[in-house]
Order: C-alpha cells, then structure tokens, then sequence
C-alpha cells in the first residue's frame, strides 16, 4: 500500500517525539521513501542521529546548511511528497500551521505542500482541551488536513487524560487508509448517476398528503459515495431534511409522477442509476382542489397505482447498471428475487425491518445484496459503510 510513496515526517518538539522513531521504522518497512524534517526543539527529543539512520536520509532542520550554504528547498520537497506527516504535532505547531506562521523548515514545507497533509496531536490533556487548540484543530480539518486523533492515557506530566499521540501502528493505518481513499476518489470520475431517494408525497387535497417513513439517509450516502469517486451524480430526491452532499446536483421532487418524469429524463444520459427511493404505490385519483370538510359519514379515497420507476428504466436498461432496494417485512428473499427480475436490476439490496437497526430513520443498515449469482449477507454497519460496499459492487460491474 505505501510501496514508493514519498512522506514527509514532520517532528516537532514534544516528548511523543520518541514515538516518531518506531513510526518511522513502520513506514519504511512499508516501502515508503521518508525525509525527515524536525524543528530546532524536536532535536532535544531525539536525535538527528537516530532519525537519519531510520530514514537513510540525513535529516532537515534548517533553511540552508551552514557548513556550506546548501538551500533546503521547502518548495521541491512540498512537491515531492505524496504525504506531510507531522507526528507528533505539537499545540505551538498546529496554532503555527492555522494562522500561517512559517518561522522554521517545516512550517514552511507545509505552506509550499501540495499534497495531503496529515497530523498526530501530542499534547497534555489541558492544552489539548483548550477551546485554542480545539478550534484550531477545526479550522485545519476544515481545510482538508486529516487529524489522527490522539489517544486517552497516562501523559509525562503524570496527569491521565487525552493527548497521547495515536501509537505508530495505529498512525500508519490512517495513513494507509488515507492513500486508499484519494486512490477511489478518482475511480469513477467520467462516469454519471443517478440516484433516487427519501419519500414521495401523494396530495390529495392543499393540506393533507400520503407518505412514508423514508428519511433518505441511503440514498444520500451513496450519491455522496458516488461523488467522492469522482462520478457526476444527480440525485433525485424526495423532500428530506438532510444537506446535499459536496459535489451531488440534486433535483427536488414531491410526487411519485415528478420523481418520474426526472427519473426518465436523467437516465437517457446516465451509465448506472440506484434506485433507492421509497416510491408511493397508489396515488388518488383525483385531487381536491379545496380542503375536504369532514362529515359524520365514513370517507374513501380512490386510489389508483403510481409508474413503477425502476422498471421503466430497467426496461431500457442496455449495457448499464441498475440497482435496486427491497425492504422487506416478510418473504423478503423471494419478493427480493422477484424484483430483481422483473424491474431488470443487476442487483437488489435487500433490508428486513425485522432487523434491529435496519430500514427507515436510523443511521444503521443491515442488507443482504442479491444478485443473479449468489445473495451475500452483511453485518450490521454504518449507512456509509453500506454506500461503500454498494458502490464497490457497482464499479465492479461497471468495468
Ligand atoms: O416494488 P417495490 O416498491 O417493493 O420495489 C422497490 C424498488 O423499486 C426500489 O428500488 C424502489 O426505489 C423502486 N421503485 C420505483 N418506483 C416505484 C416503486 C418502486 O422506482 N413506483
């Protein structure tokens, strides 16, 4: 995973420094190539000695070498890196790097960095807490830099609490996962989606409507999972509380017939389409066009059946991918079946509300993905979590 990339490890002058050696050590047996730059105070943490020989690289400290005026270009070695690693980051470091004061080699190496830039805060549990540091360490999140949270524990000033840098192997994880990430951004970039989701709304007069319980949250997550791999996404969604995700074009609908009419125009131009909408059956007849009044008599309502979506695009489906979700009560394998194929699905992502945790509101989801093949059976996860595995499978059928 870390085979030739180029990382820059950044040590600044906390007692966690000692930490920097094993981390070290770990990315290089990883296959990455290290440059270290320390600032003047890490040096009383560790020797340059020590790190030099880790790296098989001397070490970087000042701007130019005094001996013989040698420029340690902070510019070339900021584009160099694949990664700038600064563990440990101290809370003098991290106000540094917010506000853009580059008195020493890494700071500036920072500034110039056009790469993703990564930091391990280690700090005593006071100075970690400070509302300062927190802010700052949101204002650097904000900006794109990963911040690899330090643990809770015993600190050097004795006292217990959280500033711990994260242990190396854990550091190296998050680097690895990082990589993996900016690796999928670019896998489906070219590509275009659509995605349908959240509830539709039947009117059936100015103040009352039939709807369901969907929320949307699937469907948000996999057109923010689609966006993140670089793909054009158009998410065709129901009305939801939930914010649109970076890089979607989202298109509002109210009912069942406009969540079509989008659908059917978006699909002529799209290469794949999940179908993750909770689409009204039935829709009245005919709407009023006042308030109905109540009588003392009964009332019924004449419903008539809504265009089934996915089956309108799954019959001129051709080359695409086209997924679909069943939600379940009962008989969920066979109904799962049998609209894989009658809306032509590739494959169907199949939820049971009896599962706990599964189906509307929550951020959980537990689905079994069925296709013509096999059906695979997953654990409970995270919403994401399901998007990232849905999308895995999408791209795969894809290629
Ligand atoms: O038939 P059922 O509604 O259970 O099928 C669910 C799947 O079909 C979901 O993918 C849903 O988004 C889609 N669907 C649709 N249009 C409809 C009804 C369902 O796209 N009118």
């Amino acid at each position: 995973m870390l085979q030739g990339k180029h990382i820059i490890l950044g040590i600044t002058g906390s007692i966690a420094a000692y930490k920097a050696a094993m981390l070290c050590r770990l990315l290089v047996k990883e296959g990455a190539e290290v440059r270290v730059i320390m600032t003047p105070l890490a040096k009383q943490f560790i020797t340059p000695l020590t790190m030099a020989t880790l790296s098989k690289h001397p070490i970087l400290v000042e701007f130019f070498n005094p001996e013989n005026g040698e420029w340690n270009s902070h510019v070339s070695l900021g584009e160099w890196a694949d990664m700038l690693l600064i563990a440990p980051a101290t809370a003098n470091t991290l106000a540094k790097m917010t506000t853009g004061i580059a008195d020493n080699l890494l700071l500036t190496t920072y500034l110039s960095a056009r790469s993703k830039v990564a930091v391990a805060p280690a700090m005593d549990l006071d100075m970690y807490a400070h509302i300062t540091t927190q802010q700052n360490l949101a204002t650097l999140a904000e900006r794109g830099v990963a911040i690899i949270e330090p643990a809770a524990g015993e600190l050097a000033s004795g006292l217990v609490g959280k500033g711990r840098m994260a242990e190396p192997e854990e550091i190296v994880e998050q680097v690895k996962a990082i990589f993996a990430e900016q690796q999928r951004a670019k896998s489906l970039s070219g590509k275009r989606y659509i995605v349908t989701a959240g509830a539709t709304i039947e009117p059936i007069d100015p103040v009352r409507y039939i709807t369901n319980h969907s929320t949307g949250k699937m469907g948000y997550a996999i057109a923010e999972e689609l966006a993140k791999r670089g793909a054009e996404v158009k998410l065709i969604s129901g009305r939801t509380s939930l914010a649109t995700p970076a890089g979607v074009e989202r298109i509002d609908v109210l009912s069942a017939e406009d969540m079509y009419n989008a659908a059917v125009v978006e699909w002529q131009e799209a290469d794949g389409g999940v179908m993750c909408a909770a689409v009204a059956d039935y829709t009245p007849k005919s709407v009023a066009d006042k308030k109905l009044k109540k009588s003392d008599d009964d009332m019924s309502i004449e419903l008539v059946r809504t265009k089934d979506i996915a089956r309108s695009l799954g019959e001129q489906k051709g080359e695409r991918v086209l997924v679909g979700f069943a939600l379940e009560t009962d008989n969920e394998s066979a109904n799962a079946e049998g609209k894989l194929k009658r809306k032509n699905f590739d494959f169907v992502v199949l939820n049971s509300l009896r599962d706990e945790g599964a189906g509307f509101r929550g951020d959980t989801n537990k689905v079994t993905i069925l296709d013509a093949q096999s059906a695979v059976e997953h654990p409970l996860m995270s919403k994401s979590e399901v998007a990232t595995i849905i999308v895995d499978k999408i791209e795969s059928l894809n290629k």
